[in-house]
């Protein structure tokens, strides 16, 4: 558990870099590429541990995947290929590497025991189980199968037709790629549009899905065949220096070969609402099905706004910076409807509003997101992660406007997503 001693930025950030990899796009494309046949080459993929898991995962499944930096070669002769793993698999604090594969090992002809590290063990896997267990899925665990660790006695599931109660991709992509192994035509449905990267991957490996609003239909038993795959930059990594830039005057940087997604840049978005300076220029070429394109932002002081409804899935993981932001922005901020980030890495309504006041700042927490008053001066602090990435690199981008020294504690987690963070930052700061 290292610390980290920080202090404020003595000039703005300037220069330009490439965030790694996305991390939605980083998972999937190795889950793609296992249960695909033929070679997958997946580059500017994402090394932190979260990506990891689900590499260590589809090898002890028995599939050859080779790592070399951020290109990874991934040669499988489909999911009939795989064999049964002799022993447990650690999903480590990956909540998406949890879920997703949930809905690929219910489908698999194998007996399968899998855990998490403490966070992970805490997080709702009930979301997935109770439609797995519709498709006929047999998953056995803690509390009718509601925490890891499970056992998976894989089964020949059937289609679904499913309308998800929770806002999340993460439910969508297990019960697709569930329904992809099962029979018949498997249908699921969303109040609100979660990220769709799993759509577009299932595209890019020629598998046919049908997008029709909020429904999306896939028909079991497609093979998918092997591709290559760029993935683009993470714009949820992209968003502490995207939210740096604007806290820091003198700013002007440049994020490159950053993902567009459109489900996923309500940041963007939001601070065009708080009016900042930036321009987005989109390239001609997809990446994997995917938009992408280079974001130039400079320092202005922004107003503060209100963040709620539609928008929350696109932004759900920026809400740690952005209400860091909201703390220097001129009048009140308020998120509301985001109460799904009580189940994240760890709650992350009280571990923001913890964090905020620890730097001085007063921050009212609310049962589905929290207020936060403006034009707000931070005092330099000892702040734990908790374990979160997200709150680890908040802390980090805060002590660059709060007075005096920051030390951050637990900074290790900030390598779950962003092992390179400290670095980029550095070359910001040059
Ligand atoms: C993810 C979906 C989101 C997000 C997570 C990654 C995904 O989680 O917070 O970081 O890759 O599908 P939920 O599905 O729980 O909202």
């Amino acid at each position: 558990m290292t610390d980290v001693r920080l202090k404020p930025t003595a000039k703005g950030l300037s220069g330009s870099i490439t965030v790694p990899g996305d991390k939605s796009v980083s998972h999937r494309s190795i889950i793609f590429g296992a249960l695909a046949k033929g070679k997958t080459t997946v580059r500017h993929f994402l090394t932190g541990e979260d990506c990891l898991r689900t590499i260590d995962a589809f090898r002890a499944l028995g599939v050859s995947i080779q790592q070399d930096g951020d290109t990874v070669i991934i040669d499988s002769a489909g999911k009939d290929s795989f064999t049964e793993p002799t022993v447990p698999i650690y999903f480590g604090n990956s909540g998406t590497t949890a879920r997703l594969l949930l809905g690929v090992f219910a489908a698999l002809p194998f007996h399968i025991t899998a855990y998490g590290d403490a966070s992970l063990t805490k997080r709702p896997m009930d979301r997935v189980v109770i439609p797995l267990r519709q498709m006929g899925a047999k998953i056995n665990g803690r509390e009718q199968g509601k925490y890891l660790p499970l056992a998976i006695d894989g089964q020949n599931l059937s289609a679904l037709t499913y309308h998800t109660p929770v806002k999340s991709a993460q439910v969508k992509s297990a019960l697709l790629l569930a329904g992809l192994l099962a029979n018949g035509e498997t249908r699921i449905s969303e109040d609100v549009k979660t990220r769709d990267h799993t759509e577009q991957m299932l595209r890019s490996f020629g598998a046919s899905i049908d997008v029709t609003g909020t429904t999306v239909k896939v028909q079991g038993g497609q093979q998918l065949i092997g591709t290559d795959v760029y993935v683009p930059g993470d714009i949820s990594s992209a968003a502490f220096f995207l939210v740096a830039a604007c806290l820091v005057p003198g700013s002007e940087i440049v994020l490159t070969n950053t993902g567009l997604n459109d489900t996923r840049t309500g940041i963007l978005d939001v601070l065009q609402q708080m009016g900042a300076d930036m321009e987005i220029k989109e390239h001609d070429i997809q990446a994997a099905g995917e938009r992408i394109g280079d974001i130039t932002i400079r320092y202005r002081p922004l107003k503060g706004t209100e963040i709620g409804g539609n928008i929350i899935p696109r932004l759900i993981d920026e809400l740690p910076i952005l209400a860091l932001l909201a703390t220097q922005a001129e009048g009140e901020t308020i998120i509301k409807d985001a109460e799904e980030l009580r189940y994240k890495e760890t709650d992350r309504i009280e571990a923001i509003a913890a964090t905020l006041r620890s730097f001085g700042a007063e921050v009212e927490s609310t049962p589905d997101g929290m207020r936060i008053p403006g034009s707000q001066s931070l005092t330099g602090a000892t702040a734990d992660s908790f374990g979160d990435h997200r709150i680890g690199m908040m802390i980090a981008i805060a002590s660059l406007i709060a007075t005096g020294e920051t030390v951050l504690t637990d900074a290790d987690s900030i390598n779950i997503s962003y092992p390179s963070f400290f670095a980029d930052l550095r070359a910001l700061q040059d």
